[in-house]
């Protein structure tokens, strides 16, 4: 895909009047599809699916970009409200955060005090919260925060994106922690001073961390719909002696539905990540940006019942 139409993509992503006009009309054209419903409540049937068929699920509220105190701590009570079902419902899932909807570009004490209250229902349940990575200008607070919770809650994860130059040191100063951190190549318009724009130096680097995570002998998800990277992996674990129970490919609800299976099929543990929420609009956008063919996942969400 040329970089013309991924900046395109990239720049719709963040347009808020087309964001308000996707949230009122736009519904159909992604549920069930590429996200899992419009609440927590109606994915749970997609959850129980995947479940049936070995595949664990990690799910997301939809949502960032939160500049009101109030709906930050709204999101808060939403994560605890699914990490209480998910442990009521005996689901084989995990929980993905977005900082940003928690409070992160407010105040950093509000995101810390609506982390600390997630962690502690997470921890009692034992459900793992992975902090998605966003933009670059945030990846510094996001480890800060990690880093604190780390000290305190076992159960937490955050992600590294290989596209930034910083993530190779990242992790090794992560290294201590023994955290776990799902690998991904990254999603945002971030400029040449800070991170790989070329797709081979991409796959190059995240050839690299995959490397250094799983030789450190730290809890990984391998995260993409590539194939290359995921033989790499394969070929990897497979010199090193790596065991299966290290490691976990995933990827995102309704895309390479084939391959997740077939992964699985041959004992590898794999994980979806599925959104739910009316809050649809970046995250559809930044899949068209990577691959415009994703659409047709989103049209065939019109066709259905
Ligand atoms: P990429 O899009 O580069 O495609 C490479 C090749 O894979 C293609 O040429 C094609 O051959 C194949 N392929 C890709 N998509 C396909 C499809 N739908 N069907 C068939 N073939 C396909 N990003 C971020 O910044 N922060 C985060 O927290 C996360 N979290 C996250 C969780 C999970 C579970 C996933 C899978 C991804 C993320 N991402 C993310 C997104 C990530 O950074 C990245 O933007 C996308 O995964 C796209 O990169 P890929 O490695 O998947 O392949």
């Amino acid at each position: 895909m040329d970089a013309l139409s991924r900046d395109f993509f990239l720049f719709l992503s963040k347009n808020r009047g087309l964001n308000f006009m996707a949230k009122r009309w736009g519904k159909s054209i992604a549920t069930g599809n590429i996200i899992g419903g419009i609440d927590f409540d109606s994915s749970i049937k997609h959850i129980q699916q995947l479940n049936k068929n070995g595949i664990q699920v990690t799910v997301d509220h939809l949502g960032e970009f939160v500049m009101d105190e109030q709906v930050a701590r709204e999101r808060t009570q939403e994560c605890i409200r699914t990490i209480e079902t998910i442990a009521a419902k005996n689901l084989q899932t995990q929980v993905s955060v977005k900082l940003t909807s928690l409070g992160l570009d407010i105040d950093m004490n509000l995101v810390r005090e609506n982390m600390h209250e997630i962690m502690k229902v997470a921890s009692a349940h034992n459900i793992l919260v992975t902090i998605d990575m966003e933009n670059e200008s945030r990846c510094e607070a996001t480890l800060e925060l990690f880093r604190e919770l780390k000290q305190q809650y076992e159960q937490i994860g955050t992600v590294i994106q290989a596209y930034l130059y910083r993530s190779e040191a990242d992790l090794q100063d992560l290294n201590e922690l023994q955290p776990f951190i799902r690998l991904v190549k990254g999603a945002y318009k971030e400029s040449a001073q800070v991170a790989h724009t070329e797709k081979e130096d991409i796959r190059e680097n995240f050839k690299k961390l995959i490397r250094k995570q799983l030789e450190g002998g730290n809890y990984t998800a391998i995260a993409t719909h590539d194939d290359e990277m995921v033989e790499f992996t394969k070929q990897l674990v497979k010199e090193d002696g790596i065991a299966k129970d290290q490691f976990e490919f995933q990827m995102l609800y309704g895309m390479r539905t084939k391959t997740q299976q077939v992964l699985k099929n041959e004992g590898y543990n794999v994980r979806i990540y599925m959104p739910y929420g009316d809050d649809w609009y970046g995250y559809f956008m930044r899949r068209l940006a990577e691959k415009p063919s994703n659409i047709s996942f989103a049209l065939k969400g019109l066709t259905k019942k």
